[in-house]
């Protein structure tokens, strides 16, 4: 149904289009990936990672959901007295080949964003709140010119804020000479996420979308019941880099110092029982998807962070593999917590090269606890401080929105205490009892 009336954001911003107008079937601009993969530059320096830009000038590293959107919607959730927010990553539309056309493309991630206007349309003021977006974007590689057709375009009747953190692909350089890059790395995602002020997107082709204004690439949105802490895991297709590794890797470690300061600004409210601590980093610490591995480093760095702090988050959300994948982690203070991979936002869904074993099956302190879903589809989380839970929809094109998978979380206990087939909690989308592909509604896709 179509809304009658936007949201208009405290300071302005505007989200979603009021005219409706049917998907794209046709890039705007098309998308030559092999020119950035045979580049002289990308070929020369793939394997370096990239300076991370620093947080713009005189802002703190966190933000609050308040300052984005109307009042109605924080009434909405105080009503409700909980959150419900959407999560995915890897929703850029641009693989086209001899076996898939722009067409096929598109419709994968039209797909996943009509869902999730859907979900928005129906749940109103007590309904998703906002879009966390676990990076990549945009394909290939991350430029302003892309972003109508895998970002503005496929999400112009989203009416709620799209915070963001970036993936390789955005962050990704290239150029003409070996030397140096054509542009900055993350250039386009600076100017579409991370600026001073709210107001239209010059890549956004006249859609009334407002860009974001995160202090930097790295940054927390604290919103009512839980903060989202983000991490930037750099450019390699494999691993993900958060720090200087000891010094193999040329980054300062700042965003460790954030992380440090952050579980230590928000430990108080967690131990209150005032809000949960949700993790998004784009490369997952662990999978099973050989193509796109795990990534220890991150997560030997993440765990020495929380192990100081005396805190460990409530989830940790991924992206990068283009697939679903729920871990259960024991942390070392015998916390469990659902560790997520949902890079199933509508690029080029695949299944691990090399086959699992069955779930469950055990990696460390890590236990597979469904099979990979080789499927698009989107993650809704819903918390109100004492529980969270996390629920995976399948949105394919021309199949009607299933929920697919689930997991709650006691934040008391720090305990796992439904998933799969157990009931969950209210939300958009979360409000029936879960059950293996439990068709909801259709998808406009
Ligand atoms: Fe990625």
């Amino acid at each position: 149904m179509a809304p009658t009336q936007n949201l208009k954001g405290p300071k302005g911003q505007l989200y979603a289009e009021q005219k409706q107008f049917p998907d794209e079937t046709q890039f705007q601009r098309s998308n030559t990936s092999s020119a950035y993969y045979n580049s002289p530059y990308y070929l020369v320096h793939k394997n370096q990672v990239q300076p991370i830009p620093a947080r713009r000038n005189g802002v703190p590293p966190n933000i609050q959901l308040a300052d984005y959107v109307p009042a109605e919607v924080g009434s909405g959730i105080q009503a409700a007295k909980s959150i419900s927010f959407h999560s995915v990553g890897d929703t850029g539309a641009a693989k086209v080949s001899r076996t898939q056309t722009a067409a096929t493309a598109l419709e994968h991630q039209a797909a996943v964003a009509d869902a999730m206007v859907a979900d928005v349309q129906k749940g109103g003021p007590g309904g998703p709140a906002f879009f966390f977006h676990l990076g990549d974007i945009i394909y290939n590689f991350g430029e302003g010119q892309y972003y109508y057709d895998q970002f503005y375009e496929p999400y112009r009747e989203y009416d709620r804020p799209i915070f963001a953190i970036p993936g390789n692909h955005d962050g990704m350089v290239f150029g003409q000479g070996s030397t140096a890059p054509q542009g900055p790395t993350l250039d386009a995602f600076l100017t579409n996420f991370c600026a001073a002020s709210p107001g239209p997107s010059p890549d956004g082709g006249g859609l009334v979308r407002s860009v974001m204004t995160q202090p930097g690439v790295y940054f927390t949105l604290d919103a009512p019941y839980v903060s989202i802490i983000g991490l930037y895991s750099n450019v390699l297709d494999g691993p993900g880099v958060i720090s200087s590794q000891g010094g193999h890797f040329p980054l300062v470690n700042d965003q460790l110092d954030f992380l440090a300061s952050e579980l230590q600004r928000l430990k108080a409210d967690r131990q209150a029982g005032k809000r949960a601590i949700i993790l998004a980093i784009h490369h997952l610490p662990l999978s099973t998807d050989t193509k796109h591995g795990g990534s220890t480093g991150p997560m030997a760095d993440i765990d020495a962070v929380c192990k100081k702090a005396g805190l460990w988050p409530d989830a940790v959300l991924s992206g990068h593999a283009h697939l679903y994948q729920r871990f259960t982690r024991v942390h070392p203070n015998g916390s469990q917590a659902p560790y997520i991979v949902c890079g199933s936002g509508g690029f080029s869904a695949t299944p691990p090269s090399v086959k699992p074993p069955a779930a469950p099956f055990k990696l460390g302190d890590f236990t597979l606890e469904v099979n990979p879903i080789v499927e698009f589809g989107y993650l809704t989380v819903t918390t109100d401080a004492k529980t969270l839970t996390i629920t995976f929809f399948t949105a394919m094109p021309k199949v009607a929105v299933a929920q697919a998978d689930t997991v709650t979380v006691d934040l008391k206990k720090g305990a796992i205490v439904g998933s799969g087939g157990s009931p969950v909690m209210g939300g958009s989308g979360g409000k029936s009892p879960s059950g293996t592909k439990k068709p909801r509604k259709k998808g406009k896709g």
